[in-house]
């Protein structure tokens, strides 16, 4: 098995609310897992058709302090089939296959800095956003950092106790602002009811005086509809595009929404609406070993790759969560969805190989 796959013990499970559990894990050999706050897991789970490997990335909401535990929180998908298959058989002492740590929306702690943070999530978006509050407040004792959390209801809040808590540690650093859409009390006192919708977060964001909008960094993560009311609300307040990074669970309705960048000294990445993948053969260079393979048009690289055994790294095959990320050396490639990479990471040529198809006969990429 190569380095990017763990086998992990379930050491413990919080039930968070009736429709989320912490899993809590470690090593058998108890040795820690290199992470950082806000990376995610992916597990693998027997519970496709006829026992089939499933992956679903679940993004870490422990820190690194806590090692050797991990922990990922999965929340009920209505239908869904790993997170339901999780939730009604994971079991104390069992051992899963994961892959080891990986993504870039993380928040790494500098003891020394004096910063406002702003974390912006709902529902099992919290996660990411846990485990950097969680980091932040134990390690930058000059940063603040505030939460704006949206839920269905008060009992559908996950890390209730924990964030009370912290509140309660933290009081001069740490606040949270709950918004319940549809509140199951409406008298008790919560000081925000209604969407988390633009209006919303700018009337949250204003009364904070300690979060000046435009130096704070911002950290999003939840449905696409949050993400885009967020966005849009950031803009109004002026805050530049470089403080704002977001992570997406579910892929967007509408993908296909960037022009091609036209990079020099690589390969050429697209996102263009109408280009039309062919059949063509691509070279991967990944852990050491050269592999050629061809693709057929209704095939991402990804698929192609697995479908001749060939093992490479990936977790959401959705375009999310980067674990399937490479450089395009030369050749063109064309991504159906762009989300989990930056215009940056475009411009320098990285592709994700679940949602890459080759546009040119002399496609070469390479996976780290
Ligand atoms: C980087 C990353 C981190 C993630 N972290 C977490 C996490 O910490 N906790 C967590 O619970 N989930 C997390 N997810 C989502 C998780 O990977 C799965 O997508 C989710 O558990 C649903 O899988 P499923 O097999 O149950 O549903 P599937 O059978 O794959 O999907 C069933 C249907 O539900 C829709 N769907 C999938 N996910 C969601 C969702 N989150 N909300 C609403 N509809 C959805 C699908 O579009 C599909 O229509 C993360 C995803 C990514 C990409
Ligand atoms: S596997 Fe998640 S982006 Fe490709």
């Amino acid at each position: 098995m190569s380095s990017a796959y763990l086998t992990l013990t379930v050491v413990e499970l919080t039930q968070e609310t009736p429709d989320a559990v912490t899993i809590h894990f470690e090593r058998p050999d108890r040795q820690a897992v290199a992470c950082q706050p806000g990376q995610f897991l992916t597990l693998i789970l027997p519970c496709g058709p006829g026992g089939k490997k499933e992956r679903r990335a679940y993004s870490l909401s422990s820190t690194p302090a806590e090692a050797p535990r991990l922990a990922v929180t999965v929340k009920r998908v209505a239908g869904g089939l790993v997170s339901n298959y999780l939730l009604d058989t994971v079991r104390v002492g069992q051992q899963l296959e994961v892959m080891a740590p990986l993504g870039n929306f993380t928040l790494v702690p500098q003891p020394k800095s004096a910063r406002s943070i702003v974390l912006v999530g709902a529902g099992s978006g919290i996660t990411p956003l846990m485990s950097m509050l969680k980091a932040v407040l134990r390690e930058e004792p000059q940063s603040h950092v505030l939460l704006v959390y949206g839920n269905r209801n008060e009992e559908a809040v996950i890390f209730a106790n924990q964030l009370r808590q912290l509140e309660q540690q933290y009081a001069s650093r740490f606040q949270v602002e709950y918004v319940y859409s549809q509140p199951k009390n409406p008298t008790s006192g919560h000081r925000h009811t209604g969407r988390l919708n633009r209006t919303m977060l700018l009337r949250i964001l204003e009364q904070r005086h300690q979060f000046p909008a435009a130096q704070a960094e911002y950290f999003l993560c939840g449905p696409d509809g949050l993400m885009v009311e967020a966005q849009a609300a950031l803009e109004l307040l002026g805050v530049p595009a470089s403080r704002i990074r977001r992570e997406s669970f579910v892929a967007a309705a509408d993908a296909s929404e960037t022009a091609a960048a036209q990079p020099s000294g690589h390969g050429d990445v697209s996102t263009a609406p109408d280009d039309k993948p062919g059949s063509y053969t691509v070279t991967i260079n990944y852990e050491g070993s050269e592999y050629q393979f061809p693709v057929a048009p209704s095939q991402t690289i990804l698929e192609a790759a697995l479908d001749q055994d060939i093992d490479l790294p990936y977790s959401c095959q959705a375009g999310l969560c980067t674990a399937c990320r490479g450089k395009c050396l030369s050749g063109k490639v064309h991504l159906d969805e762009r989300e989990g990479l930056s215009d940056a990471e475009i411009k320098q040529g990285y592709v994700l190989t679940c949602v890459g198809h080759p546009l040119t006969s002399d496609v070469v990429i390479e996976i780290d």
